[in-house]
């Protein structure tokens, strides 16, 4: 089975092909199709913009389409930035823009309403296909910026059960415990269940005769 990852970040494309590696499916990303240009994230939930990326890849190249879109959720801020969370600060903005924001947003709530989420939805769109998988961790927002590793928001993020922000963790925990994982986790599941159904999973043993 092939798929087409709706890419073309390389280091979500070695995340993924390390977490279904075992899975047996051969995996391409947009590097391999050029003719597919960008694809504008206009809309207004998480869900959306998987699909819309999903469905366009598949439209684009008859295989089974994976896309992602990612949110960090702030409940004192009504879910904020969410879906907006690339562009929290303004269209172009830098992580740094976007931290900066956000710290001045949060500037006046203390620890206990300082809770969110950081939310993965991923959309596997292919013929009469069109699933969704989802991964969340919930964490709080620090007062400061703590830690260099990782991006985005991963210096204000600290994952329930664990002292440090995700930018203090090396990215081989990181990659365990986050949303991205859990969302891929279930992808698999999903994956799985398809490679099934059409029969393409190979013997796992022969019968001892
Ligand atoms: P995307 O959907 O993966 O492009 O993510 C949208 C935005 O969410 C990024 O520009 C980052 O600001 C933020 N983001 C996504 N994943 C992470 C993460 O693992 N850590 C920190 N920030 C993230």
């Amino acid at each position: 089975m092939k798929v087409v990852l709706a890419t073309h970040n390389r280091h979500k494309v070695e995340e993924i092909k390390s977490i279904l590696s075992d899975l047996p499916i051969e995996l391409f990303s947009l590097d391999n199709f050029s003719e597919i240009g960008e694809i504008i994230e206009d809309g207004s939930t998480l869900e959306e913009n998987a699909r819309k990326k999903a469905q366009t890849v598949f439209q684009m190249t008859g295989l089974l389409s994976l896309a992602d879109d990612t949110g960090l959720e702030v409940e004192a801020l009504g879910g904020r930035p969410g879906v907006y969370s690339a562009r929290y600060s303004g269209e172009n903005a830098t992580y740094q823009q976007n931290n900066e924001k956000l710290l001045q947003e949060m500037r006046h709530f203390p620890p206990d309403k300082r809770l969110a989420k950081f939310r993965c939805v991923i959309s596997i769109i292919g013929d009469g296909i069109d699933e969704i998988a989802v991964g969340e961790v919930p964490g709080r927002i620090l007062n400061e910026v703590r830690g260099k590793n990782g991006f985005g928001y991963d210096p204000l993020f600290v994952p329930d059960g664990y002292e440090m922000s995700y930018a203090e963790m090396n990215s081989d925990l990181k990659n365990r415990l986050s949303h991205r994982a859990r969302a891929l986790e279930e992808a698999k599941k999903i994956l799985k269940k398809l490679i099934r159904n059409s029969g393409g999973f190979p013997p796992t043993s022969l019968p001892v005769l």
